[in-house]
């Protein structure tokens, strides 16, 4: 593991100013970034986005208008895959209308050989490949594919970490603030450890300082990140806990809310439990993804938890917690998985209660262990237990939403509702989505909203 050195970002740093001294300032350039899968991804394209700016590069919404367009690709699920490539596929005929215009494709999909190979030889519209580990090369690689030619560039450089790319974050009051990347787990479902790499942890002081300055940027709430977030610090020579980080982010002025994801059941401690419970800034609610609830399935994701273990937390996490909402994520149709096994999982549900669940169809990927064990199931009796899962589960959402009917929240204002243009939209501290009529003025601030009606997925309420 090896942070990049100050001297490879300052050579990052010419290649902005190159691309930026390049630029004919007669004309607006701009760049549009599409953002598949993850918070993780989401972050990644902020410092994309902050890199294409320092270049003088505008944001757009828009291909047509595009100089430059990049996809920042997910390569958890198959369709997420199947989204990119008709996407690409689709930019065909903008590039032979175009010829100028810089078509980049990177994140974690490029970080895998056969995908990056096909995009060689059967998207050749495609001027930039790069992966998740040359992020930080990006002004470089831009700058050769301005310069010269098509360029690919998806080397599996294992655990280095780089500090210093600009960003341009989300508008106040929510930050992004990765705290860790990769992970050692190797649940045998998944991709993330092949083309995110080791886990790697974030120095507290680099933390902290990216903290500090987005909270004097007026941001009021963080959003700590990493694939496993329990494991934070882990290989330091001295060791420092995910819970004394998080005490050390509430030290920090300004900032008044904290939440983060994801936390693995096998690496949670008490410590942390005892830090949600005391720490007033540090909302109360935990993602615990349980995957399934079988013991045989668990053992064959390899998850180093047992059902009974995972329960005994979660019940450790309501004793002490009690007003914690809770969420998980859950895998149907992991191969091998009978209706018995799933049975489990609903069981599960059943018991624990969760606020929200995030639930997926099983997704073979190729080079995980799963993909190559057998399966029980047919697609129509995987898609009949998905089906029934989420009915089971939006009944339990609908139940614990219903509880906050009548009560007042204190609701961060983050922006106008997505579904109504005269609403406002904001977050309980149990991370509940309130909208309630109000302006644009609201956003960023803390309001009281009386909750007036529940639905399954979000709560509607006045302002007092
Ligand atoms: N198929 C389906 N779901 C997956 N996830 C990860 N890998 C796969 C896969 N191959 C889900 C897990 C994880 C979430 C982010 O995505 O539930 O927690
Ligand atoms: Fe994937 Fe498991 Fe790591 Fe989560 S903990 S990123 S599911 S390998």
């Amino acid at each position: 593991m090896r942070n990049i050195s100050r001297e490879e970002m300052d050579i990052q740093k010419e290649y902005i100013d190159k691309i930026y001294n390049m630029q004919d300032k007669s004309k607006i350039k701009r760049a549009f970034v599409e953002t598949y899968g993850c918070a993780q991804n989401n972050s990644d394209s902020e410092r994309l986005k902050g890199m294409l700016e320092s270049m003088g590069y505008e944001m757009c919404d828009n291909t047509e208008d595009a100089d430059i367009i990049l996809f920042n690709t997910c390569a958890v699920r198959e369709n997420a895959e199947l989204k990119v490539f008709g996407n690409i596929g689709a930019l065909k005929h903008l590039k032979r209308r175009k010829p100028s215009v810089i078509i980049g494709v990177c994140g974690c999909m490029m970080q895998q050989q056969h995908i990056s190979d096909t995009i060689k030889t059967k998207y050749t519209h495609v001027d930039i490949v790069f992966g998740t580990h040359a992020l930080y090369r990006f002004p470089e690689i831009l700058y050769r594919a301005l310069t010269d030619n098509r360029v690919f560039d998806t080397e599996n450089e294992d655990g280095a970490i780089f500090e210093g790319i600009p960003y341009k974050r989300n508008d106040p009051p929510v930050a992004n603030i990765p705290i860790m990347y990769g992970c050692n787990n190797f649940c045998t479902y998944c991709i993330v450890p092949y083309v995110r790499g080791r886990e790697r942890s974030r120095s507290v002081e680099n933390i902290i300082n990216e903290v500090k300055e987005v909270a004097s940027l007026g941001y009021k709430e963080v959003m700590l990140l990493g694939q496993n977030v329990n494991s934070y610090g882990n290989y330091f020579d001295e060791k420092v806990s995910f819970a004394e980080l998080l005490r050390e982010v509430c030290k920090v002025d300004g900032i008044e809310r904290i939440r983060f994801m994801t936390s693995h059941p096998k690496d949670i401690s008490d410590e942390l439990i005892d830090v949600i419970a005391e720490e007033k800034k540090v909302c109360k609610q935990l993602h615990l993804p349980i995957q399934a609830g079988s013991d045989r399935i668990l053992k064959s994701m390899n998850r180093s938890y047992t059902k009974e273990k995972y329960l005994n937390i979660i019940n450790k996490v309501k004793t002490k917690i009690p007003n914690i909402s809770l969420s998980t994520d859950i895998i149907v149709g992991f191969p091998g998985e009978t209706n018995e096994d799933f049975e489990e999982t609903i069981k599960v549900l059943k018991e624990v209660e969760y606020d929200l669940v995030f639930s997926f169809i099983y997704s073979k990927r190729v080079g995980t262990p799963a993909a190559v064990m057998d399966d029980v199931l047919s697609d129509e009796e995987k898609h009949r237990n998905f089906d029934r899962l989420l009915e089971v589960q939006n009944e339990i959402s609908k139940k614990k939403n219903d509880a906050y009917f009548g009560r007042t929240e204190k609701i961060l204002v983050e922006g106008v509702s997505k579904t109504n243009p005269d609403f406002m939209s904001g977050r309980t501290d149990s991370g509940k989505i309130v909208n309630f009529p109000g302006d644009t003025s609201l956003t960023g601030k803390f309001v009281d909203v009386k909750i007036t009606e529940t639905k399954t997925w979000s709560l509607c309420g006045e302002m007092i």
